[in-house]
């Protein structure tokens, strides 16, 4: 057991180091390929109209509690009908890898 901790210990320590970076990776490839980009712009800004919410570099913890609130249908918004269908398509280890993404932009 000794022997199996001290060798998972450094791949265990080289995952927690490199998560960061590769979320954010991960979150960039949801955002495309799950057409989020339709509605919120390639960069996140420059959205299909004003009432299309601007994402980047907007507080991860936020966009996480939004996607939360959506998923929960909690926003009765006119808009937030178009959004609720993307919020209940990620998973909870997709909502934070876009919300890494899109706060680091
Ligand atoms: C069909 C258009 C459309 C698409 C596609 C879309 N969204 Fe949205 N999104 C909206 C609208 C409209 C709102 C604002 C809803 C409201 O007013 O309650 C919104 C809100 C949000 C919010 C909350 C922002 C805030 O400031 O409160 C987040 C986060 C978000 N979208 C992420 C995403 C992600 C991630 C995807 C892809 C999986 C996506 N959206 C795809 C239209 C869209």
């Amino acid at each position: 057991m000794k022997k199996l901790m001290t060798a998972l210990l450094p791949t265990l320590a080289l995952f927690l180091f490199v998560a960061t970076p590769v979320m954010a990776e991960d979150g960039k490839i949801i955002f495309t390929r799950k057409g989020c980009t339709i509605c919120h712009g390639t960069d996140a800004r420059t959205t299909r109209g004003p009432d299309y919410p601007v994402l980047a570099g907007q507080h991860k913890d936020y966009l996480v509690a939004q996607l939360h609130e959506l998923k929960a249908k909690k926003r009765t918004s006119v808009r937030s009908k178009e959004m609720i269908p993307f919020a209940n398509s990620l998973t909870e280890e997709q909502m934070t890898a876009v919300a890494e993404y899109l706060s680091g932009l």
